[in-house]
């Protein structure tokens, strides 16, 4: 019973949402959506390869004042991707721009107050939409000085209601994206369990779910795992692409919202003992040492918390991965195909180095994948980590139809 009114209701909403397209169309189309980031803009940027622009990040301070983005650099791409027919959205938050996020969203003062400020950027910077990338609604991920309330979760979703009537009423004439970046796994009640039923608002309001089903495993891992396996998490929870998916669709968030985060990097670490093909994944990781340096972009760099220890991410981008040979096997170098997760592996015998990342064969899967679920699109984290024949975006051309 309650499936056929939720298959009514989403057919109703489907309908009601497509006049409203008609009436107000997004600007440009949104299937394969790239991140860019401020403090590395590719220098070219393949406009016939993608079709949206999220600008990552302003980070929203105590007040809710947007910081600590490239104004001028945000006009220039903004004013190129319009001069290709492409859309831009604003990222607001990130991992560690997500601290005051709970209080901003709090009471509906607040949230008004907060969505004008939001406004204001939308209006000065001609943005096409806005992506919201609290990381994370109550949740104890994220970093240690995050503002969290119980009621996160819900105040999120009053705040996107009130931003989308705002974005309505100031622009008739074009659909303003409201978007997020969520986690692999769905939004938290006030136990911080996941929400098995999300209120029917979300897939209402929020135009699109970009999922990051990246970061799965990595960082805290005690074996080698895959940090974006499409199927069978190894490690943990055994988090996955599908298991994802699955989750956001089951929490009745319907195909068409959500979208397919991928990423272009990957992470490394040493382990215990040698790996090859016959190993596979789930080797232990020496945690005795602390995180090694990942490739030349990895800094060494702390959170704004207090008390938080600099460290290195680990992070290998898929540019550095090809450039210096290592998905060739070379310079000692072998890669390795894992058939579990259907993501491919490296691993350097004499340094008992690991790197788990994707490479164009994953990500082909990872765009089949999509389709085959039938998911909005895809996003990707982040442009300017593709090698310069831009392998890994060809890769996912499929999604865009
Ligand atoms: C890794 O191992 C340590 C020590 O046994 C344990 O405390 C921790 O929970 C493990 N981490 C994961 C992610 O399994
Ligand atoms: C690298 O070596 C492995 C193991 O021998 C092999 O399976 C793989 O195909 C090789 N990759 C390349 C790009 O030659």
């Amino acid at each position: 019973m309650l499936r056929v009114f939720l298959i009514i209701s989403s057919l109703l909403f489907y309908v009601a949402h497509g006049l409203i397209d008609q009436n107000s169309p997004t600007y440009g189309s949104h299937q394969l959506i790239t991140y860019v980031v401020d403090w590395d803009i590719p220098k070219v940027i393949p406009w016939s390869k993608l079709d949206h622009i999220a600008y990552a990040f302003a980070v929203p301070d105590r007040h809710g004042d947007l910081k600590e983005f490239d104004g001028k650099q945000l006009q220039q791409v903004v004013q190129n991707a319009h001069e290709h027919g492409k859309g831009v959205s604003l990222s607001v938050g990130g991992w560690t721009g997500s601290i005051y996020f709970s209080s901003l969203i709090r009471t509906s003062n607040n949230r008004r107050k907060f969505a004008k400020k939001i406004m204001q950027a939308v209006e000065k910077y001609d943005l096409n939409g806005v992506n919201l990338d609290w990381e994370y609604p109550n949740d104890p991920n994220g970093i240690s000085c995050n503002r969290k309330h119980p009621k996160d979760t819900d105040n999120f979703l009053a705040f996107i209601q009130v931003l989308r009537k705002m974005l309505d009423e100031q622009y008739p004439d074009e659909h303003k994206l409201i978007t997020a970046a969520v986690s692999a796994r769905v939004f938290k009640d006030a136990d911080r369990n996941v929400i098995e039923n999300l209120d029917e608002g979300w897939a209402d309001f929020m135009d699109a779910f970009y999922i990051m089903a990246y970061d799965i495993n990595g960082a805290m891992s005690n074996t080698t795992s895959s940090n974006a396996p499409l199927h069978y998490g190894v490690a943990g929870e055994h988090v996955s692409v599908e298991s994802s998916v699955q989750e956001w669709l089951d929490a009745g968030i319907p195909s068409h919202r959500l979208y397919l985060g991928v990423p272009f990097y990957g992470y490394t670490h040493k382990t215990l003992q040698h790996m090859n093909q016959h190993t596979g994944l789930n080797v232990a990781l020496d945690r005795s040492i602390e995180q090694i340096k990942g490739d030349e972009h990895d800094g060494y760099s702390t959170d704004p918390c207090p008390g938080a220890k600099p460290t290195f991410s680990g992070e290998y981008q898929w540019r550095t991965i090809e450039a210096s040979g290592i998905a060739h096997n070379a310079s000692g170098w072998v890669t390795y195909w894992d058939e579990k997760t259907q993501t491919p592996f490296s691993y350097h015998k004499k340094s008992h180095q690991f790197i788990t990342y994707d490479n164009p064969s994953s990500l082909r899967l990872k765009s089949q994948f999509a389709i085959e679920k039938k998911l909005g699109g895809i996003m990707l984290w982040s442009l300017e980590m593709d090698d310069d024949s831009n392998s890994l975006l060809n890769a996912i051309q499929d999604v865009r139809t």
